[in-house]
């Protein structure tokens, strides 16, 4: 079970904090594929102390997502600490996150994200700080180092730990890595070994066989599944169920998806306005419909339309062909 501070998920499956990706359309999506948690897109520190507008947007949460973990990065205790203090007061987030993990340089050298990684003294200051500001639970999420002569994994958490920090989830590579070679599980198990508090492990989830495998080696309290589950909320559900039944749910069909997809371009809609969801949706819809037969000829043509009808009118003769060419193939073979 997956308990943090006091609140209990209903399963070990947590859809990872995906910026650009998980807003309230496509977490709640997700969630209604069965995900015990799942996490927002990270948002500024600064951007919510100044009460940017896009910023503040970045906080609107549906009830029906929660639980949710609502995730700030910053480099400053200050901005850090006032932004919390807005997260806890102002948005209805369950758990407060900061995020140690993220690599990219815009954030590193603002001495945010995976740079708190080389300084278990900071990562306990800031932590700290942050709990005494809030009610609601406070968590972390880092990366195992910053590159192989810095793994400071279980220092950093045992920082968390003793700063009151309710949860950690660890993603196994170092920053440096950014997303190559294979993640690091042992370091996972590591780290569940030195803390009391729960821990979630993360990286290279790919099928529901591997978040079985990671929670039996590691002995985490929850998996958490980040690219796997782009364009693929069935993943979610898939896992869930295998650890649920040992039940191998099949994957979904063209239909499926293309149905999901249309689901999540209107939640989009809803929440932005068609102009910018349909553009966004792009990216997703190439996540969609990875894997479906002959997927290349649609793809381009989606990255022409500007509205939802266009969109949806493309999708649905897709899935109709495709449904045509099976029942074909059936009747032929
Ligand atoms: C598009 C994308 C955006 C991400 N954004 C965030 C983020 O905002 N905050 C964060 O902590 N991690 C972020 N990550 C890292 C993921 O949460 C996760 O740690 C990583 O993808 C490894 O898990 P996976 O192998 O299941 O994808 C992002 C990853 C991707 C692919």
């Amino acid at each position: 079970m997956l308990k943090i501070g006091d609140i209990e998920m209903k399963n070990q499956v947590v859809l990872a904090p995906m910026a650009g990706v998980c807003n309230s359309a496509f977490r709640l999506t997700v969630k209604e594929f069965g995900a015990g948690l799942v996490c927002a897109e990270m948002v500024s520190d600064k951007g919510i102390v100044l009460q940017n507008d896009r910023t503040l947007e970045m906080l609107y949460i549906d009830e029906r997502e929660k639980p949710l973990s609502l995730q700030i990065f910053g480099g400053e205790k200050d901005t850090l600490v006032q932004a919390a203090e807005y997260v806890d007061k102002h948005t209805n987030a369950d758990i407060i996150d900061i995020n140690m993990g993220c690599p990219v340089p815009k954030i590193t050298k603002c001495d945010a994200g995976a740079k708190w990684l080389l300084d278990p003294n900071k990562i306990y200051e800031m932590v700290a700080a942050v709990v005494a500001a809030v009610k609601k639970p406070v968590t972390v999420k880092m990366r195992m180092g910053w590159d192989d002569e810095h793994v400071f994994a279980i220092e950093n958490a045992r920082a968390v730990e003793r700063a009151g920090g309710q949860a950690i989830a660890l993603h196994g590579r170092t920053r440096v890595q950014l997303y190559e070679g294979q993640a690091d599980w042992d370091i996972i198990r590591d780290v569940k070994q030195a803390v009391t508090i729960p821990v979630i492990g993360n990286g290279d989830i790919q099928t529901p066989q591997d978040a079985k495998r990671m929670l039996e080696e590691t002995g985490a309290d929850g998996v958490m599944i980040g690219r796997a589950a782009l364009g693929n909320p069935w993943m979610i559900y898939r896992t869930v169920k295998y650890l649920e039944t040992g039940e191998l749910i099949g994957e979904p069909t063209a239909r499926e998806k293309i149905d999901v997809s249309i689901l999540h371009l209107d939640r989009l809609i809803a929440l932005k306005n068609e102009h910018i969801a349909v553009r966004e949706m792009r990216k997703h819809a190439a996540w969609y419909m990875k894997g479906i037969r002959g997927n290349a000829r649609i793809r381009n043509q989606i990255n022409e339309c500007t509205t939802r009808n266009q969109y949806v009118r493309l999708v649905t003769n897709f899935a109709a062909e495709i449904e045509a060419e099976d029942q074909y193939a059936n009747h032929v073979g």
